[in-house]
């Protein structure tokens, strides 16, 4: 990508990395790709908001260049300590050695333990601001959203908010405007984002978008530091995070199972036919080969969660073993669960899912289901009450 003008003087300077297909070390899937983004700002004073990751360093500053020479920044604003973002400051401040760096006590101390550099480093705190000429940096600090040290970056001049990685998306695109791209591909992506990476944290996510809408700031332009910028209705994707973080949700099951023998399986089917038969949305999931990323997306705006296994040395199987440790960490709110599974001589599956949805703080909404071995005709019934009795509670609120 090459710097691409957003307002004057103004300029996105970031890299696209189109074929990066996890994130976070895997822990996240990203079948779109992702973008680093970082905001070049001439003024009297020239400043450089966020780098890239460190491998594209050279392109960093390749696209620095074709605006102004690299020695030429006086600032380089560090919203967030996380190596996408600052993996490319020890390259750039060998060219620009003079720069101090801007950021939160948490990330100076987070710069220092991965870098071992001793750039000329100024602390701010929310309110403080940086005048560059024509232009005004001010900075608020947001811990958690999502490391302790992140920082959001504003410019009340273009009623800017550059907040790192809140409302982005890993969405490599050669377009840098959300109203350039495919709306259904932005808000698959957007809301990936959010369930997979900030869906613990929506208490803290309220708090702060209350606080800034009680400072009035006026809010034209949200550039983030994954994906594409908003400028239209930019307040659109603020709102969606208080809907996402106020844990709302639809009447729509998502139904996640692991199958020895494909018993478990059956039964995943019969349950569903039920929820289906109710009037409620359904999705099924074999976490063996679904992508654990997108069902997490599915879970995001589900009431309700099923989780099945089949029984193994008297425990559920290991990929659902591991899944709902990762569901366990978002700490999903509002939600209701419910677990099955089949087995041959003696139980254990269910047992354990019921464990791990207790405690995952998810509502156990009703007794779980085994059936031994090839659930039978009535055995399938069962199921199919079962997913039926499920879906009642989730009509019934
Ligand atoms: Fe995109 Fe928290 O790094």
């Amino acid at each position: 990508m090459s710097a691409i003008k957003i307002l004057d003087n103004l300029y996105s300077i970031g890299v696209i990395d189109w074929n990066v297909r996890t994130f976070h070390g895997h822990t996240y899937t990203t079948k779109r790709g992702t973008t680093y983004n970082a905001y070049l700002i001439i003024d009297e004073k020239i400043a450089l908001v966020d780098t890239v990751l460190g491998s594209f360093s050279a392109e960093l500053i390749e696209n620095i260049k074709q605006i102004i020479p690299p020695e030429k920044i006086d600032y380089v604003i560090a919203n967030h300590v996380e190596t996408d973002h600052s993996g490319a400051l020890p390259e750039l401040m060998k060219l620009c050695s003079k720069a101090k760096v801007l950021g939160t006590q948490k990330c100076k101390e987070g710069l220092f333990k991965n870098y071992y550099e001793n750039w000329d480093f100024q602390v701010v705190k929310t309110g403080d601001t940086l005048k560059l000429g024509k232009r005004t940096l001010s900075f608020l600090e947001v811990p958690m959203i999502h490391w302790p040290d992140s920082m959001f970056t504003y410019c009340p001049e273009d009623a800017l908010l550059m907040p790192n990685d809140a409302f982005g998306q890993h969405f490599a695109t050669s377009e840098r405007f959300a109203d350039e791209v495919d709306q259904c591909s932005l808000w698959d992506e957007a809301a990936k984002y959010y369930g997979n990476i900030l869906w613990p944290l929506g208490v803290i996510i309220l708090k702060k978008i209350e606080e800034v809408k009680k400072m009035g700031l006026p809010i034209k332009i949200i550039a983030p530091s994954h994906g594409v910028i908003w400028r239209k209705d930019p307040m659109q994707i603020v709102e969606k995070y208080v809907y996402w973080a106020k844990n709302s949700a639809m009447p729509k099951v998502v139904i996640a199972y692991e199958t020895m023998w494909g018993s478990t399986e059956k039964m995943a089917r019969k349950i569903a036919d039920g929820i289906l038969e109710s009037g409620v949305s359904v999705k099924i999931f074999d976490v063996t080969t679904s992508d654990r990323t997108e069902i997490i997306k599915e879970m995001l705006d589900s009431k309700g969660f099923i989780f099945g296994s089949s029984t193994h040395d008297n425990s559920m199987l290991p990929s659902m073993a591991g899944f709902l440790e990762f569901v366990r960490g978002l700490t999903p709110k509002n939600r209701i669960a419910a677990a099955f599974g089949s087995f041959g001589w003696a139980g254990g599956a269910v047992k354990d899912l019921e464990e791990l949805i207790n405690r995952s703080g998810l509502t156990l909404a009703q007794p779980g289901i085994g059936i031994k071995y090839v659930p039978d005709e009535a055995e399938s019934k069962r199921c199919y009450e079962f997913g039926k009795e499920f879906a009642a509670k989730i009509k019934g609120g």
